[in-house]
């Protein structure tokens, strides 16, 4: 049987990485089945519609869905597969600690359904060392387990374009099952790099972490020069002029979402709870909300009872997705200085019209920098902390 005829199956698969990597594969020709316990989302990607926003996706979807993919809620759907892979969620708990058994139950649940000669592939983001632990799950439900790590690496949003373009990591525990998984990859990925399951889980982390540190140096540098009532993006224009070793210094921003943040504490917990540039990354990117509200209540001389608006709700620019998005602590903020908060996100069902808030409010965040946001000149006092609004106010000359 050709490599194309394989029965794949993503459990999770209605989610924002299962369905880019479902329709990569699908596109391939392999059929896939998403298997997701969201029956809303199921329903909806069957009828030919997208559940959240992701660029690119829509044309494959009409294209291949009900053909070569589909998507159901019923687990038992895995049996039939040669492929299984998993792509459920891999939070922190309260005490920022990887929630290891949050994998382990999705495999558990799924064991009566998955059988030795399948290619089981994990590809969520997951603490080192979980996948010796799930061959381990494996081998005694099954007698043995064809067991592969493969990291998803897309930026969430530009899924479609980066699932062909990226190297994709491949780990196995053995090498039947990585010569497998690198024969699959290699259908959809441009390069294969071949890493121990170890080495791959912490080259994901790794990767998160230092994108996570790379917003908080952006955002520590912000707070210094904004508190002193200099302009940062006067600066940090100045600093990457035609000076290449800065060319890449990150804008400052809410840096928030689902991911970043969880997997720098999933590193640091690796580490004994001993990786201080990633707690004090935490601490600067967790602090910058609580700094915008101090900046937008010095301009509007106190909040209480003031009428302030949040634009944008989403964690990154032209995106509906909202998990673990800061500019609801900046919400929080503000009403516990008891200001009335009004938000609009035109992403954001439930939310007021660009109009009708920048009609009320008195003050403004720029919670995230959609397109929509960019061209706008508020009238009222604001906090952007993107650079992308005119300041009103001159930068000190000193
Ligand atoms: N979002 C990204 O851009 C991105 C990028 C790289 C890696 N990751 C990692 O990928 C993993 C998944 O992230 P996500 O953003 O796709 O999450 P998500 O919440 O968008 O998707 C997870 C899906 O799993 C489903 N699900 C949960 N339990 C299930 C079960 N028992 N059976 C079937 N379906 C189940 C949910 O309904 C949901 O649709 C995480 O480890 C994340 O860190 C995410």
């Amino acid at each position: 049987m050709g490599l194309q005829n394989k029965r794949i199956c993503i459990i999770g698969g209605c989610g924002h990485v299962g369905i880019p990597l479902g329709l990569a594969f699908a596109s391939r020709g392999f059929p896939v089945t998403l298997i997701d316990c969201n029956r809303a989302a199921v329903d909806q990607l069957n009828a030919g519609s997208l559940p959240f926003k992701e660029e690119g996706a829509d044309a494959l979807l009409r294209a291949h869905v009900g053909r070569t993919l589909h998507a159901t809620t019923d687990p038992a759907a895995a049996a039939q597969q040669e492929v299984v892979v998993f792509v459920t969620g891999t939070p922190v708990d309260e005490h920022l600690n990887p929630r290891v058994s949050d994998v382990l139950k999705v495999v558990t649940a799924y064991l009566p359904h998955l059988r030795a000669d399948q290619l089981v592939v994990l590809r969520s983001t997951i603490f080192p060392g979980v996948t010796q632990i799930v061959e381990e799950v494996l081998k005694k439900a099954l007698g043995s387990a064809r067991l592969a790590f493969c990291p998803e690496r897309i930026v969430q949003g530009k899924g479609i374009e980066e699932i062909f373009s990226l190297p994709q990591l491949v780990s196995a525990t053995s090498p039947e099952a990585q010569a497998e998984a690198e024969a699959l990859f290699s259908a959809i990925a441009k390069k294969i790099i071949r890493l121990s399951t170890t080495e791959a889980e912490l080259a994901k982390l790794m990767t998160n972490a230092w994108r996570y540190l790379e917003f908080a140096i952006a955002n520590q540098f912000y707070m210094i020069v904004e508190k002193q009532g200099f302009d940062f993006y006067k600066i940090l224009d100045a600093m990457k002029d035609d000076y290449p070793r800065a060319a890449h210094f990150a804008r400052a921003g809410l840096a928030a979402g689902p991911c970043l943040f969880k997997d720098t504490m999933q590193l640091s917990a690796f580490h004994s709870n001993e990786f201080f540039l990633g707690h004090s990354a935490m601490l600067v990117n967790e602090g910058l909300p609580n700094f915008l509200v101090g900046q937008l209540e010095a301009r509007l001389g106190g909040l209480k009872g003031r009428r302030i608006g949040i634009l944008g709700l989403a964690f990154k620019p032209d995106n509906d997705d909202i998990r673990e998005s800061l500019s609801f602590k900046v919400k929080k903020l503000l009403e516990l200085k008891m200001a009335e908060v009004l938000l609009s996100d035109h992403y954001v069902a439930g939310t007021l019209p660009l109009d009708a808030l920048l009609a009320q409010a008195e003050g403004l965040v720029l919670g995230v920098p959609h397109a929509a946001y960019r061209d706008l000149r508020p009238a009222c006092p604001f906090v952007d902390c993107w650079g992308v609004w005119p300041r009103p106010d001159a930068a000190p000359t000193m």
